[in-house]
């Protein structure tokens, strides 16, 4: 088969290792890819969200089925543009993909079918956001309605953050559209775990769980980023708390999304908080998590291409999707500077790692060189028996990779280890 993958980073690496092992597997192309994916598939460079390019390679080359990744493509409508053209897809329809591309439509989706998740308020006007939030109970938390990069979430400490936050989505427009509606949200606190989910509809086949670590600095301190590390299995994540989750949270979403005539098909990332009063739902994403993904399909044991055919052709309750026994951890290296102002054109140096397992985020080649292209730069995984082991394995596949100002956190998955 001739495979075709919409993304270029550290994500798309992962689904692009995991895809080349399969045997029905003729040749797989990405758009745009970077330059570790490129050591595994033709990298092409159309953008992720140029849907139409997008389908014109895919008619061109004769794709015979596409992943697509990214949020933006989805909520775009690529899914669409390629099934009306006959080529199959891994990803949500645009009807399906709303429920990341409005925390409006996800918040009042939770609110009608139940599922539990933060009290809110939904604004699209600034002078009542701003009255509401003159009495609103603080902490609270400000969220741009539609795709802001991942930045779209702002916890605001005293009342003055809350209301500055407001005025920086309504007023500056910082997201532009994004932020014309916003949502006011409880704030929670927990423990976070995300549970990526393969779903056709029909069934839901929840993976193995993750813990992402958001923030820039140890001790989640810092500035928020798009993710410095994860692990996998959550210690957090019991077998009770998998079967409520499943009971509470994935089915009724998997049903309420097909009663809204949005049935939702591809990977479901359900983000949770474990709060005093039970687990809530965070956040919704249409797509596989980054950097969750690099720590669940290396521990994947079923044929990748095969689920996700299943989930496409609504058979997936036939496929019997496994997971190894096992724990993983990916460190994420950055560029100094990043989530801020950062240097690219550095050249990356790996020593001795051709057994090392490296996802490639931010990089490009450069004749036989890798230079540094991007804020995150890879993702250095260690898969061992124990937690403890993964962690111990992904920092010491680090210690082998070089870069100017080259940065990672240090504590990636230590804080749960004696969970
Ligand atoms: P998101 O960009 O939606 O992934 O949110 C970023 C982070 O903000 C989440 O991972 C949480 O740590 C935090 N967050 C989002 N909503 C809430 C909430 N209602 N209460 C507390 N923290 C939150
Ligand atoms: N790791 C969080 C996300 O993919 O949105």
């Amino acid at each position: 088969m001739r495979i075709l993958v919409v993304g270029g980073g550290g994500r798309e690496h992962a689904i692009v290792k995991k895809i080349v092992e399969s045997k029905e597997v003729e040749q797989v192309f990405a758009l745009p890819g970077n330059g570790g994916i490129a050591n595994e598939a033709t990298c092409v460079d159309i953008k992720a969200t140029d849907v139409e390019k997008i389908v014109e390679f895919a008619l061109e080359n004769k794709i015979d089925y596409a992943i697509i990744a990214p949020d933006d493509p989805l909520v775009l409508g690529v899914v669409d543009a390629l099934e009306d053209k006959g080529i199959k897809c891994f990803g949500p329809s645009k009807r399906a993909a709303i429920i990341e591309g409005s925390k409006a439509f996800s918040k009042n989706l939770m609110k009608k079918y139940e599922i539990p998740t933060a009290g809110y308020e939904v604004f699209t006007d600034k002078e009542e956001a701003i009255e509401y939030l003159e009495k609103a109970p603080i902490p609270t938390v400000i969220k741009a309605d539609g795709l802001a990069l991942g930045k779209g979430v702002v916890i605001a400490f005293t009342r003055q953050e809350a209301i500055d936050a407001v005025k920086s989505m309504m007023e500056d427009k910082v997201f532009g559209a994004s932020g014309d509606t916003i949502v006011v949200e409880e704030y929670l606190e927990g423990p976070e775990i995300s549970v990526l989910a393969f779903t056709d509809g029909k069934t839901m086949v929840p993976m193995v769980s993750s813990m992402d670590h958001k923030r820039i600095g140890d001790d989640d301190t810092g500035l928020n980023t798009g993710g410095m590390g994860t692990i996998a299995p959550n210690p957090y994540y019991t077998k009770e708390l998998a079967e409520y989750c499943m009971n509470k949270i994935f089915l009724p979403t998997m049903f309420a999304m097909n009663a809204e005539d949005r049935t939702f098909k591809g990977c479901l990332y359900f983000g949770l908080m474990i709060t005093t009063a039970g687990p809530k739902v965070i956040e919704y994403n249409c797509r596989f998590g980054d950097p969750e993904t690099q720590v669940v399909l290396p521990l994947l044991d079923t044929d990748l291409l095969e689920v996700m055919q299943a989930v496409t052709d609504e058979r997936l309750s036939e496929i019997d999707v496994k997971f190894k026994d096992e724990c993983a951890c990916c460190v994420i290296m950055a560029s100094g500077g990043y989530p801020s102002k950062y240097e690219t054109g550095h050249e990356i140096t790996m020593t001795d790692c051709e057994d090392e397992l490296i996802y490639i985020a931010g990089a490009k080649k450069q004749g036989d060189k890798l230079l540094t292209s991007g804020g995150r730069v890879l993702g250095a995984v260690g898969v061992a028996d124990t937690l403890e082991g993964a962690i111990d394995k992904a920092y010491a596949v680090t210690k082998k990779i070089n870069f100017k100002d080259a940065y990672c956190r240090s504590d990636i998955g230590k804080k749960v280890l004696n969970v």
